[in-house]
């Protein structure tokens, strides 16, 4: 039967995310520019595309499906495409799930769970309503709330993806992981990374994790955790909130290693890594002749390019975006 995706360094990508728009209807300023360029419509995969793209990926052994954006849940008629990925579960596909800013949840929450997804991860860098306005530059903590709350009720395991940032978020963190493990839900902190021009420089609000850690050590019992999801993060388990804390790091300790994932763009373009440029066009291969077998060469050819790993730093005030394209190409 079909061939498993395995790249030059032997790493095995059981894990695809299909970025299924580029649009958001937030502006984070360290993700994208308020007056952001976003694609012409007539470039994104149809629903269809998306879902032959899905089971393609899961017949070459791909078992964990993540929708990113742009926000994943802006994008008409995205529950049709989840019900129908959501029919392989068991099915080769072991998770189905989403990451997502959280302001449509409260519609969408028990679809999700219809369809078979289990856990989403919810970006939330501030419960402050005045720094969320000036973070996202839209005044919409109280719909993310509401979303948080909505999932929350509905049964979706929750984790809070949490950008740290110095001068910003950097006094909260401690009361925000607090809230979230009273909750019942995990958190994740992760490192800005230099992903496109926006309209601040993004070493003013580089906050290395390292020093984040050494504060939270300060309160409390940081013990490491068994849990592995496979991915960057690494994580920890606080005695005194009894929750879990994962660490993303991308500027101060490398997890290529053991990379397990590719990223599709809502285009089609699949990148190998968050940060490297390089890039397969999958949508060519399927409007193509012979699609079938064309998508499965271009996905052998783009696997064996799959880069060691990425090379980001923030080094130096003004220096330029080490990648042109923004987070919201990739979602994350
Ligand atoms: P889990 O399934 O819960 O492990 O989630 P995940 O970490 O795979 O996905 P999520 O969308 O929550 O990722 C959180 C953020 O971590 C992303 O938005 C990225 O900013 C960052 N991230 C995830 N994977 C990578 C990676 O391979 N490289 C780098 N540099 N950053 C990553
Ligand atoms: N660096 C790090 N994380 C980013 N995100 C968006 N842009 C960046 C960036 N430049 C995060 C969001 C969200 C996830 C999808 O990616 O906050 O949690
Ligand atoms: Fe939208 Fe996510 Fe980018 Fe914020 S980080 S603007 S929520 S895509």
């Amino acid at each position: 039967t079909a061939r498993p995706l395995i790249d030059s360094f032997s790493r095995t990508i059981s894990y695809v995310r299909l970025s299924v728009t580029d649009r958001c209807d937030l502006r984070c300023s360290y993700c994208m520019p308020e007056r952001m360029q976003f694609l012409p419509k007539a470039e994104v995969l149809s629903l269809e595309e998306l879902h032959r793209l899905g089971l393609a990926f899961i017949a070459r052994g791909v078992r964990k499906i993540r929708l990113t954006g742009g926000e994943p849940l802006v994008r008409r008629d995205l529950m049709t495409l989840i019900g129908k990925l959501g029919r392989e579960l068991g099915n080769g596909l072991d998770e189905l799930t989403l990451t997502t800013n959280g302001t449509q949840l409260k519609q969408h929450a028990g679809a999700l769970v219809d369809a078979g997804v289990r856990r989403i991860n919810i970006s939330l860098d501030t419960l402050q309503p005045d720094l969320f306005a000036k973070l996202t530059r839209r005044d919409a903590l109280a719909q993310v709330r509401e979303g948080i709350d909505a999932a929350d009720r509905a049964g979706l395991k929750i984790k809070l993806n949490t950008v740290a940032l110095k001068g910003l978020n950097e006094e909260e963190l401690p009361a925000l992981i607090g809230w979230a493990h009273g909750r019942g839900f995990d958190v994740t902190l992760i490192e800005v990374m230099p992903l496109g021009e926006v309209e601040e420089d993004r070493f003013d609000h580089y906050l290395p994790l390292t020093a984040v850690r050494d504060r939270l050590e300060q309160d409390w019992t940081l013990q490491q955790s068994p849990h592995d999801s496979g991915g960057p993060a690494r994580y920890v388990d606080i005695a005194e909130t009894g929750g879990r804390l994962g660490f993303i790091t991308p500027l101060t300790n490398n997890f290529c290693a053991n990379c397990n994932r590719v990223r599709v763009t809502a285009t089609g373009q699949i990148f190998m890594c968050l940060g490297q440029n390089d890039q397969v066009d999958l949508r060519a291969a399927m409007r193509g002749p012979d699609s079938e077998a064309a998508l499965d060469a271009a996905l052998d050819r783009a696997i064996a390019r799959k880069p060691e790993r990425h090379d980001f730093h923030i080094d130096a005030p003004g220096a330029a975006p080490a990648l042109a394209r923004h987070m919201s190409m990739t979602g994350g």
